[in-house]
């Protein structure tokens, strides 16, 4: 080609406007060439697919390996998820291999903004269903997904950042109250203190010294295990998650907070899908429906009224244990 381009230059069969043409189909000839001999070379190839794919790899805890790909034009939207619409599709789950499924093919839709109350007798799977959703447990087989998306194959940060869940017992950080409420500094004193308001720590956080400067213990040792979830709603609050996951305290929890913790679920959360853990059965009565588990499966699900109304129904006993306990002033 050089010869040639040579031969009709010298020769004044070309013009400089030929030989520039000539220069540039050459150069593109040998772009186009090292792109292709780039995709050839192991190292470079990935180069090239991560400019395309995302791809991540985790081991669970029974050792099997979950490759995470995400399509960068299928990349997860800053909305995502929308509504809150989460199907779990025959999902198992175990521990450790060599152990029980202690998830054995639980089906279960829950419509967008429902709130759910999860309730079962202990060891059942509750907190193991909660585990699943932020995946600090991988499935053995099946899928979750949230607003149609399987959570399998979303990166975990961004997962975990997505829903709440508000803990049982919640620990907090060694620190100042503002920074219990808003980690990552994004909201003006007005809205912290607001939503202090809403969960009714307001007049807590005027009446201690630093006001939103005041300080928390390491693991929110100076504050009871009620303050501590009202502190984590109020962060929810700001959060404004689609899904809120909230393992009811069993205890250490007086009945004005209880309620509070409910009316604001009622009131601040409409537009939010809500799982609750519950052990106090009678807080969940006014929920969409109750979901009971039994050794890892959906026993019942269905409005609280109607399964507390249906003979021989489990939630009917739990609610029945549970108001008897109460009436002998037994903690929950
Ligand atoms: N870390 C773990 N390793 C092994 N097995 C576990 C682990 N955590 C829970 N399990 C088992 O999984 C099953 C479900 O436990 P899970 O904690 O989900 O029950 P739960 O319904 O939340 O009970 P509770 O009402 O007592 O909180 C139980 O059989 C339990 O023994
Ligand atoms: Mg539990």
């Amino acid at each position: 080609m050089i010869l040639l381009c040579d031969f009709l230059f010298i020769t004044g069969n070309a013009d400089l406007n030929f030989f520039f043409f000539f220069f540039l189909l050459f150069s593109s000839f040998f772009n186009t060439h090292r792109t292709l001999s780039l995709m050839h070379c192991p190292q470079e190839r990935s180069i090239i697919n991560n400019s395309l794919t995302i791809t991540t790899t985790t081991t669970t805890a029974t050792g099997k390996k979950i490759v995470e790909k995400q399509d960068k034009e299928n990349e997860v939207s800053k909305e995502w998820p929308e509504n809150g619409k989460i199907i779990f599709q025959n999902v198992q789950a175990r521990y450790r291999p060599g152990l029980d499924l202690v998830i054995c093919n639980m089906n279960l839709i829950i419509t967008k903004h429902a709130k759910i109350g999860i309730c079962g007798r202990t060891g059942s799977g509750k907190s193991t269903l909660a585990k699943l959703l932020f995946r600090f447990l991988e499935l053995e087989n099946g899928m979750i997904t949230i607003d149609g998306r399987d959570i399998a194959q979303v990166p975990l940060g961004m997962l975990r950042s997505r829903i709440t869940m508000i803990p049982q017992d919640p620990v907090l950080f060694a620190g100042k109250l503002r920074y219990s409420l808003d980690p990552a500094g994004l909201y003006v004193d007005a809205q912290l203190w607001s939503a202090l308001e809403a969960v009714g720590m307001r007049t807590f956080a005027e009446q201690s010294k630093g006001g939103l400067d005041t300080d928390v213990a390491d693991g929110g040792e100076n504050l009871s295990a009620g303050q501590r979830q009202l502190l984590c709603m109020a962060r929810a609050l700001l959060e404004k998650p689609r899904v809120l996951i909230m393992d009811e305290a069993t205890s250490n929890i007086d009945g004005q907070t209880d309620e509070r913790i409910q009316t604001m679920l009622k009131e601040k959360f409409c537009d939010c899908t809500v799982l609750t853990i519950a052990h106090r059965i009678d807080t969940i009565m006014w929920y969409d429906r109750v979901c009971v588990l039994d050794h890892g499966t959906v026993l019942e699900y269905d409005t609280p009224s109607i399964l507390a109304e249906r003979s021989g129904s489990a939630f009917g006993a739990l609610l029945e244990e549970y108001r008897e306990g109460k009436r002998e002033g037994k903690e929950q």
